[in-house]
């Protein structure tokens, strides 16, 4: 049974994961954190944590908060920056032999330009996933992801430094995804990541103010998956570069349902923080469904029920 999928077909390198089972940006660090903890060899591929230009603090405690089916995350971009990530994590990531997509962001088109220049020829780095979609900085992030004009210059700016395959992730806040998604296809998108976090905030009763230490935060984990697989089944009808969906996945019919609505791969990041054996018992459940449904390459369901409504 074939589940490997093919995530960048018009770039050169190409992006070829083992299997369609990833782990999203921001949930599984800089891998290395998880040996020990996971089999870091068996998803398809990694987003790392969000990278900007220089190393970040991310925003005040408290950063986490628990709500009704999902939760809430203001963490903003804490990370390591671009060139310790470069000598320090990427020729790990080589010697490991995992498939590691960095996840970049930057306050300006200049600075996410840098930052793909940097990366260029890099060992142990498998792609880019551009982040124009991020709800918890204050310049930057989502504002750059809700206008179709300035999604496709970030884009096609950060497409003319880099020979990596480049995948646009969108933000489920924008008034049209659909129009961000053209714009970004057509600005040289290898692959699009349905969707990020959506803004979202709780109140602390007692304190009588916001929960978080940002005030709002993304939302994320189930609550997100209706809204997430909407967006993949719609983008899907329009754009014909691979969808890596995102939103909610904690089991294999979930995924199953992406990969229908048109995903040629899934992301999985809030479940994964609840339990680190649901990707592995998700892939698991994606071969058995393939092998009761007698399909012999998972390549053959994606996107079959966007054929099927026609
Ligand atoms: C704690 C946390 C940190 C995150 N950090 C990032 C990030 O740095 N970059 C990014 O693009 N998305 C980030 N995300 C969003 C996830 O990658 C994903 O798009 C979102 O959580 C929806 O998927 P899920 O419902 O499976 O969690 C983060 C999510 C969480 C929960």
């Amino acid at each position: 049974m074939d589940v490997s999928v093919e995530l960048a077909p018009r770039n050169q390198k190409g992006l070829r994961l083992q299997n369609p089972l990833m782990l999203a940006s921001g949930t599984c660090g800089y891998v290395t954190e998880l040996e020990g903890v996971t089999d870091i060899h068996s998803p398809g591929a990694f987003v790392c944590k969000g990278t900007t230009l220089k190393p970040g603090k991310g925003n005040p405690q408290p950063r986490i908060a628990e709500v009704t089916s999902g939760m809430l995350n203001a963490i903003g971009l804490e990370n390591i920056g671009i060139d310790s990530l470069i000598s320090n994590q990427a020729p790990t990531w080589n010697r490991l032999g995992v498939c590691v997509i960095v996840n970049i962001a930057g306050s300006n088109t200049e600075e996410y330009v840098e930052i793909a220049r940097r990366l260029e020829g890099t060992e142990g780095i498998s792609g880019i996933e551009l982040n124009i979609s991020c709800p918890n900085v204050k310049s930057g992030g989502v504002e750059f992801g809700l206008d179709p004009e300035t999604a496709a210059t970030i884009t096609r700016e950060v497409k003319c430094v880099t020979t990596l395959p480049l995948i646009v992730k969108l933000s489920p806040g924008a008034a049209s995804v659909s129009d961000i998604a053209t714009a970004v296809t057509k600005a040289g998108a290898d692959a699009l990541t349905l969707i990020n976090t959506f803004k979202g905030m709780a109140i602390d009763i007692n304190r009588r103010r916001p929960l978080l230490g940002n005030t709002t935060g993304g939302l994320s984990g189930p609550i997100l998956k209706p809204v997430a697989l909407a967006m993949v089944y719609e983008t899907a009808r329009l754009v014909d570069v691979p969808l890596i969906a995102c939103g909610g996945i904690s089991s294999a019919e979930d995924a199953i349902e992406f990969i229908m609505a048109g995903a040629s791969a899934v992301q999985v990041g809030t479940a994964f923080l609840v339990d680190p054996c649901i990707p592995g018992n998700i892939l698991t459940g994606i071969k058995a469904f393939l092998s009761e449904q007698e399909v012999s390459s998972i390549n053959k369901l994606i996107g079959c029920a966007v054929t099927n409504s026609k």
